[in-house]
């Protein structure tokens, strides 16, 4: 066949949709949604026909006969039948479902299109804090937005990455005095190495106790913000050495940020005079107990009473609300960002919605412009408190990897003795990464999760180990073969037994799946739909022997085989999870 290409949607739901819905439209004289939904008695159903025949004062049943009659499902469908007050029941025929087939195994995007009205997506996310421990907090930030990131991407949205460090504010005069102190080389040494949290602690120690250095740390604050040139060069040094260290963390988990990402809060300090005269014409600016404050509409303090989001402390310093403000002002205006991402924890929220309605007052945020908080909750330990490490000190991100990828590597040996050093480690780097990246991402960001090395590592269950050894069992009936993927032609495909129209069913889901999950920023969506696929497969393999089928069927079999490979694998690789060929 040739002609143009077909872009219309895989998904027989969706097509289903497209053919029924001019029929709704013409009997209610209106554009009316079929409602065509998943079915436990049939493959979909159509619920339509029963709010329609209220609107008309007619029987339902009568309505969805109509509706049947009308033949517009004819050859896609095997079966419609008529239940209950006026449900209709679909069976998918196979010649539709092996076409629909056909064609997501002939598209390299697997049968997902791109989207019709491209965003500029800017995504907020990782933004540690510097000379202070990354924690698990900042893990969730990472392998979330680096999902989110892959997943709007994918779907041909133009999307900036900003890693919103915590650079700038007055803990950088004592920060850069204990450097001077320390000597730059012992400085360098010890957060090259990741010990951000013993250089906070002991600045902060000192500047407890001892008056000489609380007056040098406010001096040096004071040269930092007027600009002093040997100043800036220490921040600076400071700055470099701690995210020389993010990038080490960066590299273990395989994220796409790197140092041309960096805006952290310091990027903003030159343009909060501006955003302060912005709400000053604006006339939102209040006083309120001598700082400058705006009362965004709707939040009130426990008491009732209105809430203030401070914008210039008493002192005059600006705050962490000022530095936001400017930021979604530089996303909206310079970037021409139309949707912005904060991949932040759940703690922020009322500091995030506060400035997201103050934006919103200013006009910085008009219609058509949507500011996403995307939170998450917290990390546990197996004892359901917040994860701790032996010592009682907060886990510290590298030494998480490095366990994950050690477990994972003991797990590989185990599982096949015969692979060679290099790929061996390869493949424990993908399965240990990728277990902890699945554990966060495969239940719904909002909730906490359990942090649990035996389950996160099981090849058995909702797990990475799971999805990745599927894939690569199915790369492994094409290597027995003597087969690559390039011998498959999808135009082989033929859906006759009932669990090839499961498998079927299931890898179709898939683009609407992704759609889902791109636009709820709802990864484990797609998590739970890859595990469905893995075990739908799993039974066909039992079902319907492959390699020795007969040429026909054998030739069909292999091309849904390495259909359903390149779906987990995309899938996969939207989380940010690798799938190797074998394990
Ligand atoms: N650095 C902050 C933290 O560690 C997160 C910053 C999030 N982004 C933002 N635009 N406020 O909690």
């Amino acid at each position: 066949m040739t002609g143009a290409p077909d872009h219309s949607s895989v998904d027989p739901l969706e097509r289903v949709t497209a053919l029924l819905e001019p029929v709704f439209s013409e009997l209610a004289s209106a554009p009316t949604d079929p409602v065509v939904r998943p079915s436990d008695h049939a493959d979909a159903q159509v619920n339509g026909a029963l709010p329609l025949a209220k609107t008309l004062g007619r029987n339902p049943r009568e309505v969805a006969q109509g509706i049947v009659d009308s033949g517009v499902l004819d050859g896609v469908c095997s079966s419609v039948e008529i239940a209950g007050p006026g449900f209709v029941n679909l069976v998918f025929s196979g010649g539709f479902l092996s076409e629909m087939a056909r064609r997501t195994a002939a598209d390299e995007r697997l049968g997902c299109a791109v989207t019709a009205a491209p965003r500029t997506v800017v995504v907020d996310y990782s933004a540690p804090n510097v000379a202070k421990e990354m924690h698990v907090g900042h893990l969730r930030s990472t392998v979330i937005g680096d999902a989110l990131v892959r997943l709007h991407e994918f779907s041909g949205d133009t999307v900036i990455r900003e890693n919103h460090i915590g650079d700038w504010g007055r803990p950088f005069g004592m920060l850069i005095e204990h450097l001077l102190d320390l000597g730059e080389d012992v400085a360098a040494a010890g957060l090259g190495q990741g010990d951000l949290d013993d250089f906070y602690k002991q600045a902060n120690a000192k500047f407890a106790d001892s008056e000489e250095f609380q007056e040098r740390s406010r001096a040096r604050v004071v040269a930092l913000q007027g600009g002093d040139a040997e100043t800036g060069a220490l921040w600076r040094r400071l700055v470099a050495m701690s995210t020389e260290y993010f990038n080490t963390v960066y590299d273990k988990l395989g994220v796409l940020l790197t140092d041309e990402d960096l805006a952290g809060e310091s990027m903003y300090q030159p343009g909060m005079r501006a955003t302060i005269d912005r709400l000053e014409t604006a006339g939102l600016m209040e006083e309120s107990d001598g700082a400058r404050v705006v009362f965004p509409d709707g939040f009130t303090n426990r008491e009732g009473e209105p809430l203030p989001l401070i914008i210039q402390a008493r002192t005059g310093g600006f705050n962490y609300a000022t530095s936001d403000l400017t930021c979604v002002i530089d996303r909206v205006e310079r970037l021409g960002a139309d949707l912005l991402l904060y991949v932040v924890g759940a703690p922020q929220q009322q500091h995030l919605e506060m400035v997201f309605a103050v934006a919103r007052m200013a006009g910085w945020l008009p219609e058509g412009i949507d500011a996403v908080h995307v939170a998450f909750g917290n990390v546990l330990g197996e004892d359901r408190k917040m994860l701790r490490s032996r010592s009682g000190d907060s886990v510290k991100l590298v030494d998480l990897l490095d366990e994950a990828v050690d477990r994972a590597t003991a797990l590989v040996e185990e599982k096949n003795p015969e692979l060679d050093d290099a790929e061996r480690q390869a493949v424990a780097a993908a399965v240990g990464i990728g277990a902890v990246k699945y554990a966060d991402l495969s239940t719904d960001r909002v909730r906490d999760y359990v942090f649990d090395w035996d389950r996160m590592l099981s090849f058995d269950g909702n797990t990475a180990p799971y999805l990745q050894y599927a894939h690569a069992r199915i790369r492994s009936i094409f290597r027995r073969a003597g087969l690559d993927g390039d011998s498959v032609d999808p135009q082989t495909i033929e859906v006759v037994e009932p669990a090839e129209r499961a498998l079927v069913l299931r890898v179709l889901a898939t683009p609407s799946v992704i759609a889902d999950a791109t636009e709820s920023q709802a990864p484990h969506r797609l998590c739970t739909h890859l595990f469905d696929l893995a075990q739908t497969f799993t039974s066909f393999y039992e079902h319907c022997p492959v390699l020795k089928a007969d040429e026909r069927v054998r030739a069909s079999r292999l091309a849904l085989c390495d259909l359903t490979a390149r779906t987990l694998a995309n899938g996969l690789g939207l989380l940010g999870i690798d799938a190797p060929e074998r394990m």
